[in-house]
């Protein structure tokens, strides 16, 4: 393995990007098709909001394909935000904020209406209650026509549909196992490469006590999403994007 001491930021966010492809097969797909539906609804330069940014994955996305979109990027692990700010350190239009999207005093803080909103493989992450909250309050912030689109795995139910859930788990686990055997990342493998780097190492403790003891909330579906942001005012909702029980959701303000 590479001593991670020589890896720049950039490196490792090629390598987040390799890893998260071994657990979603088709992820940059999804980024074109979010990154198109903000240039064909908002134009070259919107202003976007990345929720659960990450190293900043889907920013660069965006800015790849939208070179002037301005950015504000958030999210609250310390060693993914500090991988980030090291990528986007020469970029005056990509503002990385520390926040927990738990709450959602952290959007008073921000001036300002957005064109989109963006998040992948994150919003999971988040329980009922706090995506609902989430939701309520995006709505007041995406402009008029503007756009909130989340791609992210809402798994198929248990109850109702076990054979797709069966379908979506085995082919998951045959893209990892093909990844990985060719030598990509696991989750835990790019943790340990981050977490001895030399620019980061010192944030693993900060980072081990911001995640300790967090369970993973109760999984909603597809349906919860496209009520509650319908609910929540905007216009139209639906999926723009499926690949098994992979979804970009979109939702028009
Ligand atoms: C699998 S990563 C995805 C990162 C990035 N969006 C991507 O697609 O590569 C999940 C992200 O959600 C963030 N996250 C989870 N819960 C959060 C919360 N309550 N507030 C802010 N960020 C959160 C994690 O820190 C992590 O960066």
């Amino acid at each position: 393995m590479t001593h991670s001491a020589s890896l720049s930021a950039l490196d490792l966010l090629r390598r987040w990007d390799a890893q998260q492809t071994a657990y979603i097969k088709y992820r940059d797909q999804r980024f074109d098709v979010m990154a198109n539906a903000i240039k064909h609804r908002c134009g070259d330069a919107p202003r976007v909001l990345d929720l659960a940014c990450g190293p900043g994955s889907t920013s660069m996305a965006i800015l790849d394909r939208l070179p002037g979109a301005q950015i504000v990027a958030v999210d609250k692990d310390p060693i993914l935000l500090a991988i980030a700010r090291q990528i986007f350190d020469d970029r005056t239009n990509v503002d990385i904020r520390d926040t927990d999207l738990d709450t959602i005093d952290w959007l008073e803080s921000l001036e300002g209406n957005f064109n989109a909103v963006v998040s992948s493989t994150a919003l999971h992450w988040l329980s009922p209650d706090a995506l609902s909250r989430l939701y309520f309050a995006l709505a007041e912030r995406v402009v008029e026509g503007g756009l909130f689109l989340n791609a992210d795995h809402l798994h198929y139910d248990e109850v109702s549909q076990p054979e797709f859930r069966e379908l979506a788990q085995q082919d998951d686990e045959s893209n990892q196992s093909e990844a990985h055997s060719a030598g990509t990342d696991t989750w835990a493998q790019w943790w340990d490469v981050a977490q001895s780097h030399p620019d980061f190492a010192h944030l693993a403790k900060e980072r081990e006590l911001i995640w300790e003891g967090k369970a993973p909330p109760p999984k909603v579906t597809l349906g919860y999403h496209l009520e509650t942001l319908r609910s929540a005012g905007f216009r139209q909702t639906g999926t723009i994007w499926q690949y098994l029980d992979d979804y970009v959701v979109c939702a028009i303000r």
